[in-house]
């Protein structure tokens, strides 16, 4: 049998009530119950970052960040968008690593209070993602008006979303997949 992706999922923002919990623990879910992917959830909340040092030089201080991406096949990223950039705390943490992304899938998922549901935070990101060496999938996913989205246990409300997320999780697989393909089989220079 083949070895399943290890896809980790981060949560973008250390704000207190984020919404974009919601969407990252719905996707945690969605993931866990596909048999050929096996997740880890990371919180930047989690992060504690020096406040005199920052990129790869202190990535020995989060050793399960950095071993869970040596072996991952790809990333999701759930972002919020806060004046359509990323939350700093996402940044930092990624930041801290570089040669263990290289070649590998991204999906991103952009958690907005307004109607665009973080197309401007995905947009912002794409080029970070280029330059870390991930390679980001075409299909992103967006959570517009996310206050209204979920029920207060964090219960999806509307159903809809759901052909969405699995488009993008077999789009997320399939790149998954493939780059690992070449990874193992194509001396990279
Ligand atoms: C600093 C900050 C800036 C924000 N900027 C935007 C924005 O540019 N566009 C938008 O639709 N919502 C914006 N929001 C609202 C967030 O998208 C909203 O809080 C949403 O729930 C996702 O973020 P959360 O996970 O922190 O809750 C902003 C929120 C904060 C805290």
């Amino acid at each position: 049998m083949q070895r399943k992706l290890f896809i980790p999922i981060i949560l973008g923002t250390n704000r207190e009530g984020r919404q974009s919990e919601n969407v990252a623990k719905l996707l945690v879910k969605k993931m866990k119950s596909r048999k050929d992917l096996e997740i880890q959830l990371f919180n930047v909340g989690d992060f504690k970052f020096p406040q005199d040092d920052y990129g790869q030089a202190v990535k020995g201080l989060f050793p399960e960040w950095r071993d869970a991406m040596s072996k991952a096949d790809g990333l999701v990223i759930v972002t919020p968008e806060y004046n359509h950039g990323y939350p700093g705390p996402l940044k930092a943490a990624l930041d801290l690593l570089l040669p263990e992304y290289r070649h590998k899938a991204v999906g991103l998922v952009g958690v907005s209070a307004g109607p665009w549901g973080g197309a401007r935070v995905i947009e912002n990101m794409i080029p970070v993602m280029r330059e870390l060496g991930l390679v980001v999938i075409s299909a992103d996913l967006n959570f517009p008006s996310v206050q209204n989205t979920f029920g207060p246990k964090g219960e999806l409300k509307d159903e809809a979303y759901l052909e969405g997320i699995n488009g993008f999780l077999d789009e997320l697989e399939w790149m998954a997949q493939t780059l690992r393909w070449g990874r193992d089989n194509i001396v990279s220079k």
